[in-house]
């Protein structure tokens, strides 16, 4: 049996450009996310700086074009300035967040380095949790101001000539959430968020700032946190901020397949509070959307009685699956579907903390299942996004209504001549048969259908099985005239690239 789905594309439909931004990520000072994953000097692949080559190179496949840094929880107890200098002068530090020994062996100027190493922007966040305006804007001053001041000149004392030329910065992390080291109120926050962001910009203007929206849409006070912090910054942040994660742990597949329904509310429901604060002061000027935080996330953490100040204990090593795999590509999806409002947005994290790249301290490094959705909408994801308009049979499970059999949407890319579809089946017993309605392109041909998809939707990729879940080309994608079918396995993620001309 299979079920049949319809998706309509035009060239004339643009929605938006995709921003590459959106296929950011995140590496916090938590875990072995740091230490053992970008540096693990004693590592056969490592390079002078300790940092290791496998891992990088994991990166760079996946074409990471921003990733957010050093935290996370970690940032809100972080004196930046315990990271810079001498490694051999550095603090050891009692890390609060999560409860460790921070060594500071890597700090901003490193993670500079691997991350041109990687080819990505970094978008760095400032402590407003225990520090202010202070400490972030002297940070600024240290990482982009040229030379010919204290802090500048301490830069370039310590190796680095030319400034780093930061361009995007978070304003704090999840500061509505209790667990956070100096956690406020949204009135608190909000203040502190404008002045800060004025004394950032006055450093240096050229700054994108995202202020810091709720830490989910489960909190209980999302939305009011939202309008209340915009009401206060409007004019002086550029972005608000996102952060959902998703799990299993009722063991309910096909509920658990529909999370991304909720991102797409949660969107949509940010930008309406982003509008309404907008028409309230008469403003002109759009917030943009940064969901700097989204995954799949399963574990609890270790308990801290285990791992008390120890320095980079392993933390959420999350084993991700073939079902994880299809939630990541349904946010993916839906990440595109909000193109328009949606300008950056980080999976988090990236490498042995809820990651796609796992590693074993001076041993081998393994791609998770997630990481092949992530990479194939990063590297195929470039262009225009076009409205889909869909057809499918649906479902109902325990928290959603008519759930789409089929999640799917297209980007165009005029330059290359190429348009991708990305299309979720979340049927888990039947394949569908999937027709591409193309009507506004000409000579359609297909250059591959790539498939992810496992008998057992549980199986995962370890260490010692690490190619149990890997995409194949064999999927039957086939073009006809201005049209193209395909069967789309059942819980099967497709990357359908065409050969298109307008
Ligand atoms: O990504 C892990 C943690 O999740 C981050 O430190 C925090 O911002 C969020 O709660």
């Amino acid at each position: 049996m299979t079920i049949q789905s319809k998706m309509i594309v035009d060239k004339d439909f643009k929605l938006a450009e995709v921003d590459p931004r959106v296929y950011g990520s995140f590496i916090e000072h938590l875990g072995r996310a740091v230490y053992g994953g970008i540096y693990d000097p004693e590592h056969p692949t490592a390079d002078e700086n300790g940092f290791r080559g496998d891992t990088l190179q994991a990166v760079r496949a996946a074409g990471v074009p921003i990733i957010r840094y050093p935290g996370g929880n970690f940032v809100s107890g972080y004196n930046w300035e315990d990271g810079v200098g001498p490694k051999a002068d550095r603090k050891r530090s009692l890390e609060l967040a999560w409860w460790t020994t921070e060594t500071n062996q890597i700090g901003t100027n490193e993670f500079a380095d691997w991350a041109k190493l990687a080819g990505s922007e970094v978008m760095m966040a400032v402590n407003l949790g225990t520090r202010g305006i202070d400490a972030a804007r002297n940070l600024v001053e240290y990482c982009n101001h040229p030379s010919g001041s204290y802090w500048s000149d301490l830069r370039i004392s310590h190796g680095y000539k030319e400034p780093h030329a930061f361009k995007t910065w978070c304003l704090g992390n999840e500061m509505d959430g209790p667990w956070q080291i100096g956690a406020k109120t949204a009135v608190e926050y909000g203040r502190l968020a404008n002045e800060t962001a004025k004394a950032m910009r006055w450093v240096d203007p050229s700054l994108e700032l995202v202020a810091c929206g709720s830490s989910g849409s489960s909190m209980s006070t999302f939305a009011e946190w939202e309008a209340t912090v915009l009401d206060l910054s409007y004019d002086n942040v550029d972005f608000l901020s996102l952060h959902q994660y998703y799990n299993n742990h009722e063991d309910d597949t096909p509920n658990f397949l529909a999370r991304s329904l909720d991102l797409d509310q949660f969107i949509s429901s940010v930008a309406a509070v982003c509008d309404y604060i907008k028409a309230k002061k008469k403003s002109k000027k759009k917030i943009y959307l940064s969901l700097d935080e989204w995954n799949v996330w399963k574990t609890q953490g270790t308990s801290r009685a285990d791992q008390l100040w120890q320095v980079a204990p392993p933390e959420f090593e999350d084993e991700y699956n073939m079902e994880d795999a299809l939630v990541v590509g349904c946010c993916l999806i839906t990440l595109l579907k909000h193109a328009d409002r949606v300008k950056m947005a980080c999976i988090a994290q990236l490498i042995n903390v809820i990651a796609p790249i796992m590693t074993e301290n001076g041993g081998p490094l393994w791609l998770q299942t997630t990481y092949y959705p992530y990479m194939h909408a990063s590297l195929y994801g470039r262009g225009t996004v076009l409205h889909p308009l869909i057809t499918s049979p649906v479902y109902d499970s325990k928290d959603f209504t008519d759930v789409p059999y089929l999640e799917a949407v297209s980007v165009y890319n005029e330059e290359l001549g190429e348009v991708t579809v990305f299309a979720v089946n979340r049927h888990l017993t039947e394949g569908m048969e999937f027709t591409l309605d193309l009507r506004s392109f000409k000579n359609v041909s297909v250059l591959q259908h790539t498939v992810l998809e496992h008998e057992d939707i549980h199986a995962s990729n370890t260490r010692s099985n690490p190619g149990n879940v890997l995409p194949h080309n064999r999927g039957n994608a086939a073009a006809g005239e201005g049209s193209v079918t395909a069967l789309l396995p059942k819980a099967s993620w497709n990357v359908i690239r065409l050969k298109v001309n307008s």
